[in-house]
Parts: C-alpha cells; structure tokens; sequence
C-alpha cells in the first residue's frame, strides 16, 4: 500500500463546532495568544491558563468528529495513512484513525511544569479528571500542565512527522493557515514528484511556490472530493 501523509489544521475540527485560531471570530480574538499559549503567559498566571484548558477540554466532551474526520480515518482501507495534526483535540482518534501525531501537544494530557517533555510525567486524564486545579502535582512535584507546545517551545515530534513526510507518496493538507513553523515547512520534505493536495475553503498561500491540487472547500465536502480523486 502506498503512504498517505496527511498534515491537518484547526480547519479540520471547524465543521465539528471547534473555532479556528485566525479566522475572524477565531479563538485569538477572543483570548489573548500571549497570555494563554505561552511558557511566559503561564509563568505570569498559571490559573488563567489552566482554565483556559480546562474549557477547551469540556468542550471536547460535547463535540464529535465530523464526516471529513471519518473519511481521513476510512482512507487507512487503501493507505498507509499517516495523519500530522496541529490539532490538540483527540477527534481523529475517535473517527477511528490509527496513527496519528500531535505537533502541538494533547488536550487530554498533562505533564510537568518543569520537565514538560519527559515521557515519565506526561499523563492522559480520564474525562472525569478533565478539570485540573491549582494544586494538582505532577510526579515530580511541580503543578500539573497542559500537555501543549506553547509558543516559543520545542515542537519535539517535528523530526518524526519530517520523517514521514519525507516517505509519502501522497501529502494531503487541510484545514491550516501554514501560518505556524516548524509545521508549516514539513510540506518542503515532501519529494517533488510526490503529488500534494490541499484542502481549505480560503486560499492558502504556498510559500515555497510548489504546485499544489487546491480543492476549496470545507474538509467534509472537501475529502469527499478527495477520495473521487485518489481511490476513484
Ligand atoms: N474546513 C477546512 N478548513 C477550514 C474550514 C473548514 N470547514 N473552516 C476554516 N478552515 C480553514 C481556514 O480557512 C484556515 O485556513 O482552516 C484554517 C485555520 O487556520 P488557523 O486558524 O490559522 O489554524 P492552524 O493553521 O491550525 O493554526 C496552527 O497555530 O495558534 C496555533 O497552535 C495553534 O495549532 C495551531 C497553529
């Protein structure tokens, strides 16, 4: 079977009711990125932030994966499929897809204060446990966190999403602005014959200047589009 490499954005969840981040109304308009999505904005009100989470962690309790989920989870019947998420929701786990990286962290984990990336502190929550409070420790005594990458952190499962960009035979984005770097650059690994598609209801500027099939539209319609294209 042939390697399907698919990088997925917050556009991907939009149809599931989740907001993107830079669409107008998006989740930066309406929380201050600096305050919730970095090491220095967790340093000034660890409260704030853990809250912050914690919401986006009810509201993952009421949403489902849409149908674009559940067609990027039936292609593993005629891939190899690999999905790249920005995304920090589990909503490709629960459209039943197989293999999936999280570049930007998981909702339902946490870790460390100190030692965010040491496998031995990084916890999944039961969804009873959602709600985290100040005062919950980790193992090695400092305040549990988000299992996120905050801005200005390491992405540290970039090395393992180049390397299965650098195998795909086919790449297929969607849902992303390509706004945020490393992942906006894994589409430079990918081999130039291989053939790359792009799924997104705007237009997304392709940096690099690499040819792209650009399908404009919404991930459910989009990847029923999709499948026409490359299963037939
Ligand atoms: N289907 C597909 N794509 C959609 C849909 C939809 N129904 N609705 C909106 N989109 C597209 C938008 O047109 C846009 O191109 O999804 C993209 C969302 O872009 P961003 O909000 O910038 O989200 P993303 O690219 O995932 O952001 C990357 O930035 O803030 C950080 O860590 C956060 O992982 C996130 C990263």
């Amino acid at each position: 079977m042939k390697n399907l490499v698919v990088l997925t954005g917050a556009g991907m969840s939009a149809e599931s009711g989740i907001s993107t981040f830079r669409d107008a109304g998006g989740l930066w308009d309406q929380y201050p990125v600096e305050q919730v999505a970095t090491p220095e904005g967790y340093a000034a009100n660890p409260e704030l932030v853990i809250d912050f989470y914690n919401e986006r962690r009810k509201q993952l309790i009421a949403v489902k994966p849409n149908r674009g989920h559940e067609l990027v989870a039936e292609m593993e019947k005629f891939f190899h499929v690999t999905v790249i998420t920005q995304n920090i929701d589990n909503l490709h786990e629960r459209a039943g897809s197989s293999h999936i990286i999280h570049l930007h962290g998981e909702l339902t984990k946490v870790t460390s204060s100190w030692q965010p990336n040491n496998p031995a502190y990084i916890k999944e929550l039961k969804p009873e446990e959602y709600e985290v409070q100040m005062g919950d420790l980790a193992g090695d005594g400092s305040q549990l966190r988000p299992f996120i990458v905050w801005f200005g952190e390491s992405v540290p499962m970039i090395e393992t999403a180049i390397d299965y960009a650098e195998t795909a035979d086919i790449f297929l984005i969607i849902g992303t602005s390509l706004n945020v770097y490393p992942a906006a650059g894994l589409l430079n690994y990918v081999p130039a014959h291989v053939p790359v598609y792009l799924i997104d209801p705007k237009q997304v500027p392709i940096v690099s200047g690499r040819k792209v099939h650009v399908i404009q539209k919404g991930a459910s319609e989009g990847m029923e589009e999709l499948k026409k294209i490359i299963v037939g």
